[in-house]
């Protein structure tokens, strides 16, 4: 598949020991990224449910498991460190990890939970001089790496607009659609956000607070338009349209096609398969040998905060949000906790409540 800035076959040279924090279900897959990606032994994972951290340290052969991150961390000393909690969790894990200084942390998406939170886990990384990814494991997807090489190559001529629809959640599956108008398009900055939130039930997300449907206009540099919506129209999921000059592009994990002038209609393009947690993790090394910039970056999950944040601004502030963002705490929050956003039709309910465990129902604290 296409690699970002490294043509180097993988080689032979130091293997790196991997920890995983949170051993749910990303937590898995980021095993099994590790697993396939060679050059990385998993050596360690962390996990307050007992029982489950046992089991995935059995399935993976792992020797210890352990209920304190900390712990783990001090006695492992990994030089690399997958964060795989729920998104309050991800900036104080990342920090704590970032202290012991492994080479690289891989944390889950979304970054954070605000622009500030965001931001200490850039100073942290920095100043322990810890490589930090995002885990937008589809910018390693064969379909998403086609269409951004169809783009660059011009097969719907200059870009114009972009566009995407999801379900569940701004911060949840959103992040993913954000991220992807970025790739597609290059990775462009974002001038500016204008959105419209609707939050009449006490929605809440893996346990942060969500609205019940969102969506908003963004502008990236280049002049190109990009429109989202989530939870708006539910069942409708389509990753990105882009529109340009010349033609369409029309993209989904599995499959692109496009149109021009010269296609006579749509073209569905071959896309091979491959696992994007291997890839992500085999960029990782990559990475940290200084063979390349992983396309999973934190500057780019940074990007993703400021649009999703300033989004919500735009709702509080009822105005157009230049970016990047001022704000540092959530605007969502601080509209539901002003009585911006009264809640109509009481209930707190947690759209991601199949993930809890326990007879308790609750989320698992530390
Ligand atoms: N990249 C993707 O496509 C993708 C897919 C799914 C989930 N995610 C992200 O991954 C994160 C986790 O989601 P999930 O679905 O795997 O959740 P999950 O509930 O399946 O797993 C989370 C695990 O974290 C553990 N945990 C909680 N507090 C802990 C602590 N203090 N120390 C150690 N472990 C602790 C829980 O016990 C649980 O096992 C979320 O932020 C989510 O957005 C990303």
């Amino acid at each position: 598949m296409p690699r970002q800035k490294t043509s180097s076959p993988k080689k032979r040279g130091a293997c790196y020991r991997a920890a995983i924090i949170g051993t749910g279900s990303i937590g898995r897959a980021h095993a099994s990224g590790y697993v396939q990606a060679g050059r990385i032994d998993l050596v360690a994972c962390a996990d307050v449910d007992e029982p489950r951290a046992r089991q995935f340290a059995e399935q993976y052969g792992i020797r210890t498991a352990y209920t304190d991150l900390r712990a783990m961390l001090d006695t492992e000393r990994p030089d690399i460190v997958s964060v795989c909690t729920w998104h309050p969790f991800h900036a104080e894990m990342t920090i704590a990890a970032a202290a012991r200084q492994p080479k690289a942390i891989l944390c889950e998406k979304p970054m954070a939970t605000s622009l500030g939170e965001a931001e200490e886990m850039m100073i942290a990384c920095q100043r322990n001089r810890v490589k930090l990814a995002i885990g937008f494991q589809r910018r390693f997807l064969p379909a998403w790496c086609k269409a951004k090489e169809l783009v660059a190559d011009g097969a719907v001529g200059v870009p114009k607009r972009v566009s995407h629809t999801r379900e569940t959640g701004l911060l949840n599956a959103t992040s993913h659609g954000l991220d992807c108008m970025r790739y597609v398009l290059g990775d462009p900055k974002v001038e500016w956000v204008f959105g419209q939130v609707e939050r009449k039930t006490d929605r809440y997300e893996r346990d942060v607070r969500c609205e019940d449907c969102v969506a908003g206009f963004l502008m990236f540099e280049g002049g190109i338009q990009g429109n989202f919506q989530t939870d708006l129209i539910p069942g409708d999921a389509a990753w990105a349209f882009v529109q340009g000059i010349d033609g369409m592009l029309d993209f989904d994990d599995g499959w692109v096609r496009y149109f021009n002038a010269r296609t006579r209609g749509w073209k569905d393009v071959p896309v091979e398969k491959a696992d994007p947690m291997a890839s992500q993790a085999e960029e990782l090394v990559d990475w940290i040998e200084d063979r390349c910039v992983h396309r999973g970056q934190a500057e780019n999950g940074l990007w993703t905060m400021h649009v999703m944040m300033g989004v919500y601004e735009s709702a509080r502030c009822h105005e157009v949000v230049r970016l990047p963002l001022k704000t540092r705490a959530n605007p969502l929050d601080l509209m539901v906790e002003s009585g911006a956003l009264p809640v109509e039709r009481p209930g707190r309910y947690d759209v991601r409540s199949f993930l809890l465990t326990g007879e308790a129902m609750r989320p698992t604290r530390r």
